[in-house]
């Protein structure tokens, strides 16, 4: 993929015209999918905080699995098979500081940028072109609901000064996506 930075919209059309680049872009989304219900439940466990909220996020972690499967639907009616797909880096998360210094609200910032960052990507998705095929964007319409309410559940965990503290490196995995910040 070129590596000009483009809008989330600029970005859906190129996908649309190369099978090959869609399909590597929904492999990495079903490994972030993957990865994302593992390191909730493992960082959020360090923290003390009330039941509820430990339950919000449990289930919120359920949810991302979910995403998962979902996505490996979408790889396996591609002719995707799932057991060799080969783990990834994501770049996104290159940059994201991932210190086991950081504070509950500094990962719950970290969580709500990343969500931010799924959110403009799947909204292009579902409300853009018309020759998005009918199975991914029903699958991304039920994800952006579920993330939408996971970027507000986070930031509610939040506050404001580690949402702006952690912001810097969140433009800067952006760009490394090739997106505008
Ligand atoms: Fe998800
Ligand atoms: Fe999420």
């Amino acid at each position: 993929m070129s590596k000009i930075m483009k809008t989330s919209k600029e970005w859906w059309k190129l996908m649309l015209t190369d099978a090959e680049l869609m399909l590597v872009w929904l492999e990495k989304q079903y490994h972030a999918e993957l990865a994302a219900g593992k390191k909730i439940r493992e960082v959020f466990s360090k923290f003390t905080m009330s039941n509820e909220d430990m339950g919000t996020l449990l289930k919120l972690a359920r949810e991302e699995d979910r995403h998962a499967l979902w996505l490996g639907q979408l790889l396996e009616a591609r002719g995707v098979d799932l057991s060799t797909l080969e783990a990834h880096k994501p770049r996104y998360w290159s940059v994201i500081d991932t210190d086991n210094q950081l504070t509950l609200e500094d990962v719950a910032a970290i969580g709500h940028h990343a969500e931010v960052m799924r959110l403009e990507r799947l909204e292009a998705i579902v409300n853009g072109d018309s020759r998005t095929p009918a199975d991914i964007r029903r699958v991304m319409r039920r994800i952006l609901t579920e993330e939408l309410r996971h970027a507000t559940i986070f930031k509610e965990l939040s506050n404001s000064e580690a949402i702006e503290r952690h912001l810097g490196s969140h433009i800067e995995g952006k760009a490394l996506l090739g997106l505008e910040p």
